[in-house]
């Protein structure tokens, strides 16, 4: 059968991930969380004493960016891929929400986009890739054959993202998270650098009133309908 690629684009905790990794399991694709690199940018950047006060020194993170190397592995005790950023695997720290909160410094940086599109193309070069970004659609793949752009309220967004965290034993409130996800939205939508939009020929899901199965099978749908077979995919 034909292996496609999937691109899958939307505000932050609107379910991507979820939906992404329920196709490439169902599929035998492969899922890349394209998040998860500018987030592992992210904690580098703080690590090498890059973010003072708010503040990025953006030419030093320039200087530093050819040896930043991002990879995929797959964990054998956790039962799913990790990022691993030069050698260390950083899954579980790139989810923190100070990583969250910084992770806008330095998604915006176009130096920063090339290399991690270029990446990501290259994983997706053979197709069987599910991705899921704000930037899919449009940049990595303006090709996929499938492209779905999620939406959902930013309330329901921040009580899914925040019960995450407290699962994670993380010390935060709803209203942090509720700011967090609103600040990231206004920054996702307004950077000069391929900003989040929805391609023309995406399909818009809002699943804000549906729940993860709902939404699944209306996807498969879609994808069942690009591959050009019936729902037996
Ligand atoms: O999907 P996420 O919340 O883990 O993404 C983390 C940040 O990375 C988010 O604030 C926007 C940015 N991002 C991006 O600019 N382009 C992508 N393709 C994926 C994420």
């Amino acid at each position: 059968m034909r292996r496609i690629n999937i691109a899958i684009d939307g505000f932050s905790s609107c379910g991507k991930s979820t939906l992404a990794k329920q196709l490439a399991h169902h599929l035998g694709y492969t899922y890349i969380d394209s998040g998860a690199m500018y987030r592992a940018v992210a904690l580098f950047a703080m690590e090498q004493g890059l973010v003072q006060g708010g503040q990025l020194d953006k030419e030093g993170l320039l200087r530093a960016l050819d040896g930043i190397d991002i990879a995929f592995k797959y964990d054998d005790d956790a039962q799913r891929s990790a990022t691993w950023l030069n050698g260390r695997n950083v899954e579980y720290e790139i989810r923190s929400l100070e990583v969250s909160q910084r992770v806008t410094l330095v998604s915006p940086l176009p130096e920063v986009r090339a290399k991690l599109v270029r990446l990501q193309r290259a994983l997706g070069q053979g197709g069987g890739v599910v991705m899921d970004g704000r930037d899919i659609g449009t940049v990595v793949f303006p090709r996929a054959e499938v492209k779905l752009y999620m939406t959902a309220r930013p309330e329901v967004r921040a009580e899914r993202r925040f019960l995450e965290l407290l699962g994670n034993g993380a010390d935060v409130t709803f209203a942090q998270v509720l700011d967090n996800i609103r600040q990231r939205d206004a920054d996702d939508t307004s950077r000069k650098a391929d900003p989040l939009t929805k391609a023309a020929d995406a399909i818009e899901i809002d699943n804000s009133d549906l729940s993860a199965e709902e939404q699944f099978q209306l996807a498969l749908g879609h994808v069942a309908r690009a591959i050009g077979v019936g729902a037996e995919v």
